[in-house]
Formats: C-alpha cells, sequence, structure tokens
C-alpha cells in the first residue's frame, strides 16, 4: 500500500511466465544500459547513435533514448529545473529499466548534470547492467559548435537554466568510460566503447 497524492493505492504485480533469461536468449545477447553524459554538444548523441548503428549491423537488438526526442513525447511536460531534470531522468531510467527487461540494449543520450541523479540511476539498474560514459568536451568548444544555436541564446538571457552557462554541470567521478569528444573522431570513439561493452560481456551468443 501506498499514499499517492494522500490516497491509499494498491499495487500487486503480476509476474508473467517469460522472462529476461529467455528473451534475452531469443535476442541471442545480454541486455543492457549504455547511458551517455556531458554537455550538450559534447557529442553523446552522435556517437550514441553511431554504436547503435554498429551494434545494429552486428545483430543487437538496439534503442536510443535521447533527450531531445524524449522532451518531445514521454516527457513533453518538463523544463529544466534540477527537479524536473531529475524527473526526466527517472522516467528514462524506468523505461530502460523495461527494455532491459525486454532484452534489448538501450542506449541513452542525456545531459543528466546531477551526480545524484546518475547515481540513482546507478542503483536502479544495478552495476551489472548499467555502464556510464562521459562525452568530455570544453564548455568554450561546445560552445563553438553550437548546431542549435541554443548557447547564444542562453548567453543572452533568452534560455534560463542552461547547462554550463546558468546552470551547473557535476563531473562523473567514476564513469566506466571518459571519451575526450574534442581530441577523437566518432570513429575512435565508437572503437571506444565497442571494448568496453565487449569487457562488460556483449557479445552475440550463437
Ligand atoms: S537533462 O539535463 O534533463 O538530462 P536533456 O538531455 O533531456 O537534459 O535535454 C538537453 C537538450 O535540451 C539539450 O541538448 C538542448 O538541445 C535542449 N535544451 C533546451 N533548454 C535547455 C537548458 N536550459 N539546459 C540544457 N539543455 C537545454
Amino acid at each position: 500500500m501506498r499514499l499517492i497524492r494522500g490516497k491509499k493505492v494498491t499495487i500487486i504485480q503480476y509476474q508473467g511466465t517469460v522472462n529476461r533469461k529467455q528473451r534475452e536468449k531469443l535476442a541471442g545477447h545480454r541486455s543492457m544500459v549504455i547511458w551517455f553524459t556531458g554537455f550538450s554538444g559534447a557529442g553523446k548523441s552522435t556517437v550514441a547513435h553511431a554504436v547503435e548503428e554498429r551494434l545494429h549491423q552486428s545483430g543487437f537488438r538496439t534503442f536510443v533514448l535521447d533527450g531531445d526526442n524524449v522532451r518531445s513525447g514521454l516527457c513533453s511536460d518538463l523544463g529544466f529545473l534540477p527537479e524536473e531534470r531529475c524527473e526526466n531522468i527517472r522516467r528514462i531510467s524506468e523505461v530502460a529499466k523495461l527494455f532491459v527487461e525486454a532484452g534489448v540494449v538501450v542506449l541513452i543520450a542525456l545531459i543528466s548534470p546531477f551526480r545524484s541523479d546518475r547515481q540513482k540511476v546507478r542503483n536502479l539498474l544495478g552495476n551489472n547492467d548499467f555502464v556510464e560514459i562521459y562525452c568530455k568536451c570544453p564548455l568554450d568548444i561546445c560552445e563553438q559548435r553550437d548546431t542549435k544555436g541554443l548557447y547564444q541564446r542562453a548567453r543572452k538571457g533568452e534560455i534560463k537554466e542552461y547547462t554550463g552557462i546558468s546552470s551547473p554541470y557535476e563531473e562523473p567521478l567514476q564513469s566506466d568510460l571518459v571519451i575526450n569528444s574534442d581530441k577523437y573522431s566518432v570513429e575512435e570513439s565508437v572503437g571506444m566503447v565497442m571494448t568496453l561493452l565487449a569487457d562488460k560481456g556483449l557479445r552475440i551468443i550463437i
């Protein structure tokens, strides 16, 4: 029994007969979450999609959850205040957990600027199913790239609470991989991620 907005709610979960292990067996590989964090413009989406392409071509069942896209649907009611980012990350991590149960390799590209939120994701998914990759790129380079023109607007004060400008980014202290994305090509970055994933036991089981 839980209290939701002061009202008692009772939920008893249904236990299906097909489980994660069986879905993974059918897929031919284990499932897991690959979480990319970093500034806007640091290359999270680019690398996540390039890794997805490599995995897909190799026969893995994959899906990318990208902040900009998820914020158009599931999280379209959320802005960028710390508590809204927290809720954004909570929802997406719960979706990621479902994908893991479904036997899919899920790649997440979210700024996810706060350590406490990223720690909650790690706690929810567990160390075995979760890898954190920090796309590390100096702010001035992200700002120069400014592919969406949002940094310029944030500097002018037109966009409030912009990560790196008027809202903090807390660097990861325990990432599984740091990609200095200003120094490496997309191809090199994909190679680093693939090596990490192989170390984590991601392979096709025939
Ligand atoms: S997070 O902080 O909640 O993880 P998320 O990754 O979903 O952020 O969304 C970030 C994207 O939203 C950025 O790539 C950028 O295009 C856009 N955006 C719009 N406003 C902001 C803002 N105030 N801070 C950061 N990103 C913003």
